[in-house]
């Protein structure tokens, strides 16, 4: 098979690749454990795609291995990664059934392996991550978006917590006035590990319901699998037309140029 150009990461409620054709199962081995991803085609584009929680979901946010996920895909020569990821939303304007082409993060895991650097490498571990997410890829999803006639939100701060519990609303007050518009328990270290790899990776989030405390009724996984469902057709063509109109050459600075 021809290199394999980009990765798709996943999230709840999206665990089949549905858009990849001619596709086998492979297991990666890593130093951080092994990662089981689907490799297959869009078009004449070699793609990966890797069901973050594990094809049934066995796997919940704080237990994932992000470690081993992104050194596959590295392995594997893969330079950008597109990932979905459910989300709460904490910001008026973005109502369930919403996709938000995300832009920033505000950290609040508490208990994740969050780098690949563990000895005294500063130079190179102390990485820039003022844009968190590639502009590039970004403007390739919007671009699809565009074309496509679909509506997603330009940008976004996607607060990441540590689940597995959802937030208090006094939590979700909280994270309002820091600045966040969507809360989910993904977001890190994936992205961050991406950045210190220099894979370009941009995060299309999915409102699946209002967060905590602006939500009028008891959150569950059963709304967020269901909203995921009615929205899976137009995110997978979202990715895949994103996919197919990347430039490409990268002129950003996500592999630390
Ligand atoms: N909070 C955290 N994670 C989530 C939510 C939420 O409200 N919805 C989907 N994933």
């Amino acid at each position: 098979m021809a290199e394999i150009n980009a990765a798709i990461i996943g999230g709840s409620g999206f665990y089949e690749p549905g858009i990849l054709a001619d596709f086998r199962e492979e297991t990666v081995t890593t130093p951080y454990g092994a990662a089981v991803l689907t490799l297959g085609k869009v078009d004449r584009m070699a793609v990966a795609f890797l069901p973050r929680h594990g094809r049934n979901h066995s796997l919940l946010p704080h237990q994932l291995n992000y470690r081993a996920n992104l050194w596959a895909l590295r392995e594997l020569g893969i330079k950008r990664v597109i990932a979905t990821a459910a989300v709460g939303s904490i910001n008026q304007r973005f109502t369930p059934g919403s996709l938000v082409i995300v832009d920033q993060f505000i950290d609040f895991t508490k208990q994740r392996p969050l780098t690949f650097f563990e000895s005294g490498e500063t130079n190179r571990a102390h990485i820039d991550l003022t844009e968190p997410y590639c502009p590039e890829l970004r403007h390739s999803l919007k671009a699809a978006a565009a074309k496509l006639g679909l509506a997603v939100f330009d940008g976004g701060c996607y607060v990441c917590t540590e689940g597995p519990r959802y937030e208090t609303a006094a939590e979700v007050r909280a994270f309002k006035i820091l600045g966040g518009d969507v809360v989910g328990m993904t977001a890190v270290p994936e992205v961050v590990l991406a950045r210190e790899l220099g894979i370009c990776y941009a995060n299309v989030s999915i409102v699946t319901n209002w967060a905590a405390g602006i939500s009028p009724h008891a959150l569950t996984h059963a709304e967020v699998v269901e909203v995921m469902r009615n929205n899976q057709e137009k995110l997978r063509l979202l990715i895949k037309e994103g996919l197919l109109g990347m430039a490409q050459e990268t002129g950003c600075r996500c592999c630390g140029r």
